[in-house]
């Protein structure tokens, strides 16, 4: 479970997140809505640990983010646009990132990538993969470990509609494996169609929106 007590972010005088409380439960699949700027991937950083609350609190499965560690122990995320190494192909890259923890096989990998929809025997650079491609592996390096909490913020940017399509079957049946699931976008219809619970920044706050549960 993620809970955030009271936070507040402040940016030198801007505050963009003022007093926000919530819980997110495990085996759900929650949706974070907003216009651009008002605050989404900066609530995302607070949970992943790469931004600090200015107050407040954040604790993941009783573990205080920024005080007891600095990351939660499993977690996948994207935020933003996920950055490769563009010469490598997008194998080589998932197996890089994978020595970090040494946890999935090669063999791991490679179904992963194919889940994604792509072919892990592709020689070809990241460099050289449309958004739509880059996204999917995306997808799979957040993926590949099986973590816990999965963060995704605009993971349908660059995706087709069959891309789309098939990134909610990935993450719908993710969440069968009872992870919790954070989704950020823009586009509300994306995430009305995927979420159990959805979630409005507006005014620094997050308002309960309602959903499909
Ligand atoms: N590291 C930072 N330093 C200063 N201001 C920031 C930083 N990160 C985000 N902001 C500001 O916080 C606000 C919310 O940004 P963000 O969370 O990225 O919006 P979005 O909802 O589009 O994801 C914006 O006004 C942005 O300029
Ligand atoms: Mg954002």
């Amino acid at each position: 479970m993620i809970e955030l007590k009271n936070v507040c972010k402040v940016f030198k005088d801007q505050t963009v997140i003022d007093q926000v409380s919530v819980k997110f439960e495990d085996n759900k699949i929650y949706g974070i809505v907003g216009h651009n700027g008002c605050g989404k991937t900066v609530i995302l950083k607070m949970i992943s640990g790469l931004l600090k609350p200015t107050t407040g609190q954040v604790i993941v499965n009783g573990v205080r983010i920024g005080i007891d560690r600095d990351f939660p122990e499993s977690l996948g995320m994207i935020i933003e646009t996920p950055g490769f190494i563009p010469y490598l192909s997008g194998y080589k890259n998932l197996k890089n990132i994978s020595a970090i923890k040494g946890i999935c096989t090669p063999e791991k990998i490679k179904d992963t990538i194919r889940l994604v929809g792509l072919d892990p025997d592709s020689k070809k650079a990241v460099a050289k993969y449309s958004l739509g491609m880059r996204q999917r592996l995306g997808i799979a390096q957040a993926i590949m470990e099986e973590p816990e909490i999965l963060i995704l913020d605009e993971p349908m940017n660059g995706l087709d509609k069959k891309g789309v399509e098939e990134i909610r079957g990935i993450l719908l049946s993710y969440k069968q494996t009872g992870r919790t699931i954070l989704l950020c976008s823009h586009n509300p219809d994306d995430i009305k169609i995927l979420c159990d619970q959805v979630y409005r920044v507006e005014n620094k706050k997050l308002i309960e929106e309602g959903g499909n549960a």
